[in-house]
């Protein structure tokens, strides 16, 4: 640990869903305060309010919040901490605070917190604690919270508990009742108010009385799904992929519809470890051959397609394409092909060659995927790492298909 004090922001809440406007509040107040990490920490028992019927567990808050952090885009780390869940009892903030204390022993600690939980702050349980442990961070929530309503109270924390107080307006702070946004979802709508990754969660889980069918998803509620499963940073590369393999399935007479369904998913699986790799393949019963059973990167494609298969009902076309999309084979598909090229050189990638494999690709598919697919081994074998047999089986066939072709 360095010597320098840090300044960590922590917003609590019930986060029962995580919104689009906590997350703004969550990137404002960082800003604002220039906070050198971020926790957010969902509420256990919240003490202030019962949960809504229908609301999530505490271990769908938490992952809702882990999503939303990932996709929050702020300028410091931000880590979701579940020791108010862990804690048996209902949750205060004083406790949570000491445990923080020990924590970060050295670091200052600031507590963020919208109008209506500062205007009640000294009703809290132990205020003194809370303002002794750490500087109370307040941000309007809506327009009208001026300074006329943050004055009084922040004079009667200061005079009482010694407080350190800090208001801030939020200019892009959005507005939203949780209460509402769980009734449109139960209504089956879907509220702007939402990130789409976090509504991809509730989707899959069925929470808040959604009842999607899974099989029968529109491309945003897919692709909100095949997203929830995914690390932010990997979105530009699979939306890249669906534009390309769509693309490419006009160009080469494929169908459409499948390449774009087969792209939003071929990477669905990609951020899982590879315990719950394997635990898919057993529950699906794929089989793996020994390079497979320890190759991570070989594993989600295998897992990709049976989720796409089991949960999203997608067809064998599209399952095949996603189960092939990293090692290709002999004699692939149309749609395998597409999958397999446009997952390699898709608008977000950048190496060396890409360009020539882009102009290659909408003059001679084959030649594009016999250059990928040279490309990849070569890659390998320059890593020093074994290529799979699929992939050798690939190229070998493309190459007598060349043959033949010409003559
Ligand atoms: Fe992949
Ligand atoms: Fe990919």
């Amino acid at each position: 640990m360095s010597g320098k004090t840090r300044r960590i922001g922590i917003y609590g809440g019930t986060f029962d869903p995580i919104h689009t406007g906590h997350m703004a509040a969550a990137r404002g107040a960082c800003q604002a305060l220039g906070v050198d990490r971020l926790l957010l920490i969902p509420d256990g028992t919240p003490p202030h309010k019962e949960l809504a019927e229908g609301s999530a567990t505490p271990g769908d808050r938490l992952e809702m919040a882990r999503i939303a952090a990932d996709r929050l885009g702020a300028k410091c780390p931000v880590e979701v901490l579940d020791i108010e869940q862990s804690r048996a009892g209902k949750s205060y903030t004083c406790d949570t605070l000491r445990a923080l204390r020990q924590r970060y022993p050295r670091d200052e600690l600031w507590l963020l917190m919208g109008t209506d939980m500062f205007l009640t702050l000294h009703q809290w349980r132990e205020p003194e604690t809370i303002c002794a442990l750490a500087g109370i961070c307040a941000f309007g929530r809506s327009a009208g919270d001026g300074k006329d309503t943050f004055a009084p109270q922040k004079r009667r924390l200061k005079e009482r508990y010694g407080a350190r107080v800090k208001i801030i307006g939020l200019p892009d702070l959005v507005e939203v009742s949780s209460t509402q946004l769980r009734a449109a979802l139960a209504a089956g709508e879907r509220p702007d108010a939402l990130d789409e990754s976090v509504y991809g969660y509730i989707l899959r889980r069925r929470l808040y009385g959604t009842r999607a069918d899974l099989t029968r998803l529109g491309w945003d509620d897919l692709r909100a799904c095949s997203y929830s499963m995914i690390r932010a940073k990997r979105i530009p590369h699979v939306w890249g992929c669906e534009e390309e393999a769509v693309r490419l399935a006009r160009r080469w007479g494929a169908n459409p519809d499948d390449a774009r369904a087969a792209a939003i998913l071929h990477d669905c699986t990609k951020y899982l470890n590879l315990e719950e790799q394997l635990s898919l393949c057993e529950k699906y019963g794929i089989l793996l051959d020994d390079m497979e059973r320890v190759t991570l990167k070989l594993l989600h494609a295998k897992t990709g397609a049976a989720i796409a298969g089991e949960e999203y009902g997608m067809s064998e076309a599209i399952c095949s394409a996603i189960y092939y999309h990293t090692t290709g084979r002999a004699d692939m598909t149309q749609l395998e092909k597409i999958l397999y090229i446009a997952d390699y050189m898709e608008p977000s990638r950048d190496f060396d060659g890409v360009e020539r494999l882009r102009e290659l690709v909408y003059r001679d598919l084959d030649a594009a995927v016999r250059l990928g697919l040279e490309m990849t081994i070569e890659e390998m074998k320059g890593y020093g790492s074994p290529v799979h047999e699929k992939t050798l089986e690939a190229l070998d066939f493309l190459r007598k298909e060349q043959k033949k072709n010409n003559g």
